[in-house]
């Protein structure tokens, strides 16, 4: 049997045994993919067979049953998936490998990747969407988060909680919209939570390193001036634990040659809402403004000035 096809076999096993899912669609390429690597005639497809590219939340055909999240990780398969551009192996991320001839393709591409990724099994298993990035793949300006809360994970974008409609209107003080930047997070999956408990945990060391490829993928196809760092986590997933937000916020950095600005989570202006902390975050959006050269009126430069 040829490897890509045991790698399939050992992607439903997981499927069947630690997702619970039950029967899966077969796509016309999955179809057609399968009788590929099963040689020519019939495909001996895996039973139940692959499904699509997840990529919405109604991903799952079939409510699977509770996941039990394992205590220990498993190794995990190779993971074979059918995507816009082929059968892709995605347990590997060399950059490089990246196809499509547009920086929106190549970012559609790495998406496909990432909606199939269990790397880390338990998030995997418990996440609705894998919240991979939204924005102008020709991007000069990107931000970066930690991870996605509960309402990213249902709606498979980033920062569109209470937080989210902060750094909106944080962008729009810029003189820019959403859809002029590009926003991504560290870890692309909701760190989960204990059955029951409410709110949001910081991702752990491990799972950054684990989805740390993917957001240097994106950085790499994007190639934006300038990188803005939400927080304390953001700033260790990219650079490691350097320092607190606090005494790292307003001077640059540097993430593989690009400038970073850390700044704090808009999460913090949430519990902290004085014009003194707002100041702070504004003043450090300045900063990445001038290194920008984007125009900035007097007014801008004066908001939150008043106590
Ligand atoms: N906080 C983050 O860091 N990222 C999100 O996408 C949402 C909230």
């Amino acid at each position: 049997m040829s490897e890509p096809l045991d790698a399939v076999r050992q992607y439903v096993q997981f499927l069947r045994e630690r997702e619970g899912v039950r029967k899966i669609r077969l796509s016309k390429t999955a179809r057609q993919g399968l009788k590929v690597l099963a040689g020519s005639g019939r495909a001996t497809v895996p039973s139940p067979a692959l499904p699509e590219a997840r990529t919405s939340p109604e991903r799952r055909s079939v409510t699977p049953e509770p996941v039990q999240t394992p205590k220990t990780a498993a190794p995990v398969p190779n993971i074979v998936a059918w995507t816009s551009t082929g059968l892709s192996l995605s347990n590997e991320l060399p950059v490089e490998a990246v196809s499509g001839s547009t920086k929106a393709e190549q970012l559609l591409h790495l998406a496909e990747r990432a909606s199939v990724c269990v790397k880390c099994p338990h998030l995997a298993a418990r996440r609705h969407t894998v919240v991979f990035g939204v924005g102008d793949p020709d991007a000069r300006l990107m931000f970066v988060g930690e991870a996605p809360g509960e309402e990213e994970d249902l709606q498979g974008e980033p920062f569109v909680g209470r937080a989210g409609q902060l750094l909106t209107k944080m962008i729009a003080a810029m003189g820019l919209s959403r859809e002029q930047v590009y926003i991504a997070n560290i870890v692309k999956c909701r760190p989960d939570m204990q059955p029951g408990v409410s709110g949001n945990r910081k991702p752990t060391k491990q799972e950054m390193e684990t989805c740390a490829p993917y957001l240097r993928a994106q950085i790499d196809v994007i190639k934006p001036t300038a990188l803005v760092a939400l927080g304390a986590t953001a700033v260790e997933g990219l650079l490691g634990p350097i320092g607190t937000i606090g005494s790292l916020r307003g001077k640059f950095l540097e993430y593989r040659g690009t400038p970073l600005m850390p700044t704090y989570h808009p999460s913090y202006l949430l519990r902290n809402q004085s014009n003194t902390e707002k100041r702070k975050v504004w003043e450090d959006l300045l900063k990445v403004m001038e290194r920008l050269e984007m125009p900035i009126s007097e007014k801008q430069r004066g908001f939150f000035l008043k106590n």
